[in-house]
Formats: structure tokens, sequence, C-alpha cells
């Protein structure tokens, strides 16, 4: 074995004794080997293949000062994997010397190049110097596989974390919309492009459109409908299949009509179908990696596991809310079976909930008391199917009897749902709709700020309907008279806040007096 063959042997050595840092490593091989082969200049270079471009491990500069650049973008090695050991004389561009360029392979593939330059010329290389290099090559193509690996692990941990950050993302809500828009930030920003997209599947009209895009480009995209099977993206819903694409100008799939129409030069993309079921209700895609660069295999198998992730999150939102509308439904055709006893109040109920949603737009209500009130308003009086026809449904004026089975409406609704967990929230808008703000409410004459702000506004809402509503012995008010009327018992009977807020829904408009 030669001096150099145990020298470089001795650095290999240290590296897989983890006595030193790879890349350091790699440079003090180069640089031994060129002090040994008589070369001023050069450079070893790899393909990286997550980068997608070429990169310069070492760089030697012509004082045979070393440099180490990791991630200095070398020039692209065209028809490298059919070049062997090459010397060629650098007469053509005015210096005198040669280079000789060597690839660096492992288990026979070319992974990179050491390029040499020996500008002097006073001592060419020779055969056993393209041998030295090529020794060293074997060596250097190990650990740049090591690096490698370990960049990928790097990766590989970081995507990791990511995909569990945006699971967690998308599992943070049930709103399809939300979930969508959260996806398609991530997505921008993880795979760097200039705009992430999704398209789903219309199935009435047999076409794509876009549901979200974003990206400082997104909004040219927004307006355009692709025909299934029209496009990339048409291709891959109809197929199901995922595309890497690294030029699109030249892939026939790619529609010309898309780019023209949004005025957007689309160059690279990757694009993976969004499946439910086995069925594709969706394409999401990337476009236009940002940078000269294009999207590479770890993109797209990144991209695939987001688009299972987005899937899911999507499924799980729409069978809640499936599930939401059914039980909002079951509670309003409940609601109607008691209002069928009541032949005057017709619609009572649903009037009820579209005044309380209306005057909730005028206050600070959270996502989850507007779902309260909803519910609350729509169940408010389930409580009055325990109270006998004869009192329900007379016409006169009930004697203190009768009054107190009326009155009792409320904690009979209590009675009935307050078992249920998932109305926990919706109870004391049930319990609380005949409190007034003195105290001399029912059932547990609680005032002011004790009853709970949904009751309030149930409160406000029920006698609003029931002061402009007909009834056998007597016509309903106007609504300015009942508005009036409201104001007038703001601080007695009325939250002032709240008659507030349903004055300036109707003012608004928002109170529909069609809702029958
Ligand atoms: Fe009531
Ligand atoms: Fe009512």
């Amino acid at each position: 074995m030669s001096s150099f063959e145990s020298d470089i042997l001795q650095k290999f050595h240290q590296i897989s004794h983890s006595e030193g840092n790879p890349t350091t490593i790699l440079g003090e091989i180069i640089n031994t080997l060129f002090t040994r082969i008589g070369a001023d200049s050069g450079q070893l270079s790899v393909a990286d293949e997550i980068a997608g471009e070429q990169t310069i491990l070492v760089s030697v500069d012509e004082s045979r000062r070393l440099e180490r650049s990791e991630q200095e973008k070398g020039r692209a090695f065209k028809g490298l994997r059919k070049r062997g050991v090459d010397l060629t004389s650098a007469d053509g561009d005015g210096g005198i010397g040669e280079t000789a360029r060597v690839p660096v392979r492992l288990s026979g593939k070319v992974i990179g190049l050491i390029e040499a330059h020996n500008r002097t010329g006073a001592s060419p290389f020779t055969s056993q110097d393209l041998a030295l290099i090529e020794s060293a090559g074997t060596v250097a193509a190990l650990l740049v596989e090591n690096v490698r690996l370990e960049k990928m692990r790097d990766r590989s941990l970081r995507e990791i974390s990511e995909l569990m950050e945006i699971s967690g993302i998308l599992n943070s809500s049930l709103d399809t919309t939300v979930i969508r828009e959260k996806a398609i930030t991530v997505i921008t920003q993880l795979l760097n492009c200039e705009v992430a997209s999704l398209l789903l599947v219309d199935e009435q009209t047999d076409e794509l459109y876009f549901e979200v895009a974003l990206g400082e480009k997104g909004y040219r995209v927004k307006e355009t409908r692709l025909k299934r099977g029209e496009g990339i993206a048409g291709w891959v819903a109809i197929h199901n299949e995922p595309l890497l694409i690294d030029d699109v100008k030249s892939d026939p799939r790619h529609s010309k009509r898309f780019d023209k129409r949004s005025k957007f030069e689309t160059r690279n993309m990757i694009c993976v179908p969004m499946v439910i079921k086995q069925k594709v209700v969706g394409v999401l895609q990337a476009i236009n990696k940002q940078g000269k660069g294009t999207f590479s295999q770890t993109d797209l198998d990144l991209f695939i596991s987001l688009s299972h992730e987005v899937a899911i999150a999507v499924d799980n939102a729409r069978l809640y809310n499936e599930l939401r509308e059914a039980f909002y439904q079951t509670a309003e055709a409940l609601a109607d079976a008691i209002e069928k006893r009541d032949p005057y109040t017709g619609n009572h109920t649903r009037r009820v909930m579209h005044y309380s949603m209306a005057i909730s737009r005028f206050l600070d209500l959270t996502d989850a008391q507007m779902e309260n009130l909803r519910l609350a308003a729509i169940l408010h009086d389930i409580g009055k199917i325990g109270v006998e026809d004869s009192v329900l449904r007379k016409d006169s004026d009930l004697d203190d009897e009768e009054y107190q089975k009326i009155i009792r409406h409320p904690e009979i609704g209590v009675d009935i749902l307050g078992h249920i967990k998932r109305l926990e929230g919706v109870i004391p808008g049930i319990k609380s709709h005949h409190e007034r703000i003195d105290g001399k409410g029912y059932p547990d004459k609680i005032r002011d700020g004790d009853i709970p702000l949904i009751a309030r506004i149930i409160a406000v809402a029920d006698t609003f309907d029931a002061m402009t509503t007909d009834r056998p012995y007597r016509a309903g008010l106007t609504d300015g008279e009942a508005m009036e009327e409201l104001k007038r018992f703001v601080g007695s009977q009325f939250d002032g806040k709240v008659v507030k807020a349903l004055i300036q829904s109707y003012e608004k408009g928002f109170i529909a007096k069609s809702v029958d």
C-alpha cells in the first residue's frame, strides 16, 4: 500500500470512528490528494438529490487554500454518467497545463466528480495520478454517502415532526373551509412553491374548480375551471395517480388554455389526488418551486402523505357536520311535533331561532355560544310537551292553576334534555328564557348578569315573535310597535344590550319577516 493510500485510509478510519466532521475530512482527503499529484486547484462536487442540483463539497483554489462550501451551487455536469477518467488541455482558455476529471462512484453509480487542475503544466498528470484520484474518489464516495444519509435522516425527522404538526392543525378544526385553507398554507410553506391549490371535483358539471389557491399569485388561478380530464390536474383526477413534472410546458397533458386564461406561467408541478373512500374528490397541486429548482421525489412523497392527512381531516369534518345537521333536524322535528299541538303558534320555534341568530350578529358570541344559542332557541319550549292540551290550547285567560302549569315548561324541558351531555351548554337557554332582568321572572327569579346570555337573547326573540304574531283574540303589533315595546321594558324585563342588537339587526335587514 502506498503512503497516500494509507493516508486516506487513516482519514476514513477517523470518520468511521466519529473523530471528525465528514465534510472536514473530505477536505483533508482532497488536499492530501492534490499535494500528492501536484494539482494547484480543483473541486469535489456531488449531485444533491434533495436540492435537485450539483453542490461543490470541497473547493481548492489556485493558492491551494482549502475552502469548503457545502451550499455553493456547482455547474451542472451534463453527460457525467458517460464520462470516465478524462484529461483535457487547458490551452483553449488561454492557460497552460491540464485538467483531470474523475467521476466519483458509489456501487457503480456516478454520484459526483473530482476535478483537478494543473495550471503550470510543469508536471503533467500521470496515469498513476489518475489512479490516485480514483482511489481518493472511492473513499470520498463513502463519506459523501455518509453525509447524504445524515441529511436524509435530519430531513425525515423534520418531515415527521412537520406532518405531526399538520395533523394537529388539521384536527383542530371541524370546519372544512378552515381545514382546507390551513392545509394549503402549510403546503405552500413546506414545499416552497409559488402557488399551492386544492381543486375539488364538481360531480354535477364534471369539472374541477379551485376551492383554495394560495401563494403570491394564487388569485390568478382561482377563477378558472377545468373539465375533468383536462390539464394535468384533470388527468390526475381521472387516473388517480400522482404526477411530478419538471417541465410542464413540454408535457402534452398541460392545458395551455389554463395558463392563457389565468395569465399564470406554470413551469413545474407536483399534483396528487385527494382520495376519500377510494374516490377521487379533489386534486392538490404545488406549482413552481421557488427559485430555479424543480420538485424532488422527496417533495412528492411528502405531498402524498399530506394529501392523505387532508383527505382524512376533510372527511372527518364532513361526517361531523352531517351528524350535527342530523342532530339539528331531529331537534327541529321534535319542536315541530310540539307546535302541532298549538295551532296558533305555527312556526314560532323557527322564527325565534331566526331572530336569536340575527341578534347574535351584533353581540360578541363565540362559535360555541352561537351553536348553543341556535339549539336552545329551537328547543326552548320543548317542555310544553308536558303541558296538557286544555291549558296549552286555551284561547282565553288562564286561571292561576293553569298558569302554574304553563310556567313549568322550562323546567320540564330541563327534565327531558338535562341528561344529554351534548346539550350541556344548551340547557341554560332552555331553563332561563322566561327570567327577567329585575328578578321577577321564572323559574329561579335570577336577575341581570346571572341570567345566561343565550337565555336573555331568546327572551327578547321570543317576546318579539309573540308580539308580532296574530292571535285569534288579538292582531299582532307592527314590527316598529313591537320594538318600541321591547325598549320600554329594558331594565325590567329585558337586557338593553340585547334589545339594541335586535334593533340594529332589524335595521340592517337581517330580520326577514317572511320566516314562517
Ligand atoms: Fe317559553
Ligand atoms: Fe316561546
